[in-house]
């Protein structure tokens, strides 16, 4: 099932139910993206809009876009609610509708987890391209508490990936190294869906 069509549907449920258990890995990946005082970000993947909200501010410009036309009308309503300006978009990670070096930050939190293994370098290559040189991209990526979850969370991803949307720990490094990042800092937010946060910056 597209990644759209998934997300479509289960948006509500993942509102409601998952999105605020990710709130300490968010606001983590939120503090790590504004560390160096952006004056634009952008934030892809945003799901029900839990991070962007938390990334508007001080007068900054952000930009947010998902796949899911129904996560755009409920982060939009939940920027609304929180009091939060940013301006949304429908994009695809693969393809961002952006000049390169548009924004001083890029966050990304479980998108990567959500792609497939042949995704995973082109929406990198995005991610860094509209990133402009010395600016931070931060990305989240899930972190299972332990073994026994792992191995559950696998098994259902193999048998039926729809039922974890289409998500498994995915791992950037490989692909980091071809790209023009020095890695800041690595660190594991601890959850029952737990974030391990990349900050990288860009070097060219
Ligand atoms: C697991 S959710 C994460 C949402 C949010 N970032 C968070 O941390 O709670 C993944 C989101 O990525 C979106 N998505 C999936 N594939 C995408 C793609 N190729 N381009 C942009 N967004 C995508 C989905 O629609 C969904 O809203």
């Amino acid at each position: 099932m597209h990644a759209a069509t998934l997300y479509d549907l289960v948006a509500p449920v993942y509102q409601r139910i998952l999105a605020p258990l990710h709130d300490l890995g968010l606001s983590r990946a939120v503090e790590r993206a504004l560390g160096a005082g952006p004056e634009s970000v952008l934030d892809v993947g945003i799901g029900p809009g839990r991070g962007i909200a938390l990334l508007s501010g001080d007068g900054r410009r952000v930009v947010g876009v998902d796949v899911s036309r129904r996560m755009l009308r409920l982060a939009d309503a939940h920027l609304t609610a929180e009091r939060a300006r940013a301006s949304l978009t429908r994009a695809n990670a693969l393809a961002l509708p952006f000049r390169s070096g548009s924004f001083d930050a890029v966050v990304s939190t479980y998108l990567l987890d959500v792609l497939t293994d042949a995704e995973m370098a082109p929406a990198l290559n995005e991610l860094v391209r509209v990133l402009s040189p010395g600016g931070r991209l931060v990305l989240g990526t899930m972190a299972l508490p332990n073994t026994l979850t792992h191995q559950v969370w696998m098994a259902a991803y193999r048998a039926l990936p729809e039922l974890v949307g289409h998500s498994r720990p995915a791992d950037p490094h490989p692909h980091l190294r071809t790209q023009p990042l020095r890695v800041l800092r690595e660190e594991q937010v601890k959850g029952w869906v737990g974030m391990r946060v990349l900050t990288t910056v860009k070097t060219g």
